[in-house]
């Protein structure tokens, strides 16, 4: 044995497959902070441990509260095989596990074999869904699908450890009255940053690197990832986020006592569920089954499309349809609304409505929410902070083959190409954008062609395949400076 160890050894490259195919396998039983985990080997270069729990069951006196550490975990290893239970929420077959209060678990998908020597950067993913639904356990958020991030972490000598985090939504994360403890407002935010404390504690069982957290969301998991870089912590819990079509946090909120007004909607859960106003209501809604369908129900209403409104009433049904996606839309003066109008004009492909679907309503409405929701809120953002670190923009303008036309490039497209889901015409600009994106988290630059976002040069990267490229950040420049403006940001009260 000892010769043959010694003649193989000659050459170095077969030596190293020669002792790996001896070496004890790493253990994938990891010890947290809240209990013993065993993982499981894909077996296409991956590893991951799913639906470990990184705070106390949200449940009965909890519920609506902000999360509690588990401090009395148990020595006994447990199966961490399948995700833990989505929250709360309306019911959906793409959510990839049960619905239940007890929801607050993190996965997490790392390179085979990795080792507590490695300290391996970590991207942790928040899920979007408008703060009402969506789970880390979506099939769709796979990071091993199509060898897209995980496996080309890997491939190009930049490996990462990817962490999925399930947060509360709807009224289980974001009850607000002024029956709800100031210091459990935006639970569901809490909860994600209950998982990075825990990954602060935990994350170098699992061979990563505690001071090199990539926090990353889309949507309204963008959103949160920018309240989580506003909102300060005793301790920095990570050094870089990446938004990925995020829509805020900028917009103006009602303070949470307004919620509690008629007609708002901490009013009406009440009078849905039938419990009483006043201080009995919070222990009241905590009584209740967790399937109570008002509990879910969106307090938004939105589409417009195919109403085939006369062209008279056009502009007021456009009207209605902006002041429907607000808090509190007394607060919007018609003065605005009919700037927006303008703005947006009946659909005409040369004017403000550019989809040119023979829909005009929802061409302009779509046009308008895109700006209002993405584009103006990152300007804002970039435009303020700028100045304070290095910061990175990209405009996705890749239509994928076999989406529906009549949405374009719509919200949510990229993930289609990072996560793993696209067309075999798109292998190589998904290796590209997630190339992009894994040297960000490794070196916090997103790498050549893309320019850093300076006030002085104001550019951001176009994404397509044949046309990846730095373009100035003017687009549309005229709507977004008139939704970022002062007043119409002090009406909007989202
Ligand atoms: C830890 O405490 C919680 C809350 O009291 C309890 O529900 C849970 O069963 C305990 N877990 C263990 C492993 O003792
Ligand atoms: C890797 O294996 C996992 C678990 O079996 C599976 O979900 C995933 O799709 C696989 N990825 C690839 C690229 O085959
Ligand atoms: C609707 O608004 C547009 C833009 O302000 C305007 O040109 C058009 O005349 C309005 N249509 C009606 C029917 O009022």
């Amino acid at each position: 044995m000892a010769r043959a160890l010694a003649s193989v050894c000659l050459y170095a490259s077969v030596c190293t497959l020669f002792l790996a195919a001896f070496a004890a396998p790493v253990s994938l039983d990891i010890r947290t902070t809240s209990g013993t985990f065993r993982g499981l080997s894909t077996g296409n270069g991956t590893e991951k441990w799913l639906g470990v729990p990184f705070a106390q069951p949200p449940v009965g006196s909890l519920r609506f509260k902000a999360p509690v550490a588990i401090t009395n975990a148990s020595r006994t290893v447990k199966d961490a095989f399948t995700f833990g239970n989505a929250c709360p929420q309306e019911p959906s077959s793409s959510l990839g596990a049960p619905l239940s209060e007890d929801c607050l678990f993190l996965n997490v998908f790392r390179p085979a074999g990795t080792t507590p020597s490695e300290k391996l950067p970590i991207l942790v993913w928040f899920y979007g869904g408008a703060f009402m639904n969506g789970a880390a356990s979506d099939p769709q958020f796979d990071p091993t699908c199509k060898r897209v991030l995980i496996q080309r972490s890997v491939a190009t000598s930049k490996p990462i450890i990817f962490v999925s985090v399930n947060y509360r939504v709807n009224t289980f994360g974001f009850l607000a009255s002024s029956h709800v403890p100031a210091e459990d407002l935006n639970a569901g935010l809490l909860d994600q940053r209950a998982a990075l404390t825990f990954l602060q504690e935990n994350a170098a069982a699992f061979g990563g690197d505690p001071s090199k957290v990539t926090i990353w969301g889309q949507s309204a998991g963008a959103g949160a990832a920018e309240a989580q870089v506003l909102f300060p912590t005793p301790r920095p819990l990570f050094r870089a986020a990446i938004f990925d079509s995020s829509t805020g946090p900028f917009k103006n909120a009602p303070p949470a006592s307004r919620y509690d007004d008629p007609g708002f909607p901490f009013a009406r859960l009440l009078a849905a569920t039938g419990c009483p106003a006043g201080p009995a209501s919070f222990a009241c809604l905590q009584k209740l089954p967790f399937e109570v369908s008002p509990f879910y129900r969106t307090v938004f209403s939105g589409s417009v499309r195919g109403l085939n409104v006369p062209a008279a009433q056009e502009n007021a049904t456009f009207d209605t349809f902006i002041k429907n996606l607000l808090i509190d839309p007394t607060t919007v003066t018609q003065d605005t609304l009919n700037t927006i109008n303008s703005l947006y004009p009946p659909n005409d492909p040369a004017l403000g409505a550019p989809f040119n679907t023979g829909d005009s309503l929802f061409d302009r409405a779509e046009a308008w929410y895109t700006d209002n929701m993405y584009l103006a809120a990152r300007r804002l953002l970039f435009n303020k902070a700028a100045p304070l670190q290095p910061l990175f923009a990209y405009a996705f303008r890749e239509f994928i083959p076999g989406n529906d036309p009549s949405l374009g490039v719509f919200h949510g497209s990229e993930l289609e190409l990072l996560f793993g889901h696209f067309p075999a015409v798109e292998q190589a600009f998904a290796e590209q954008m997630a190339d992009f994106y894994i040297n960000f988290i490794n070196d916090l630059n997103p790498g050549a062609p893309w320019p850093q976002f300076t006030l002085e040069t104001k550019q951001v990267l176009q994404l397509m395949r044949d046309n990846i490229t730095a373009i100035p950040d003017d687009f549309n420049l005229q709507k977004t400076d008139f939704l970022d403006s002062t007043v119409v940001l002090g009406q909007f009260q989202k």
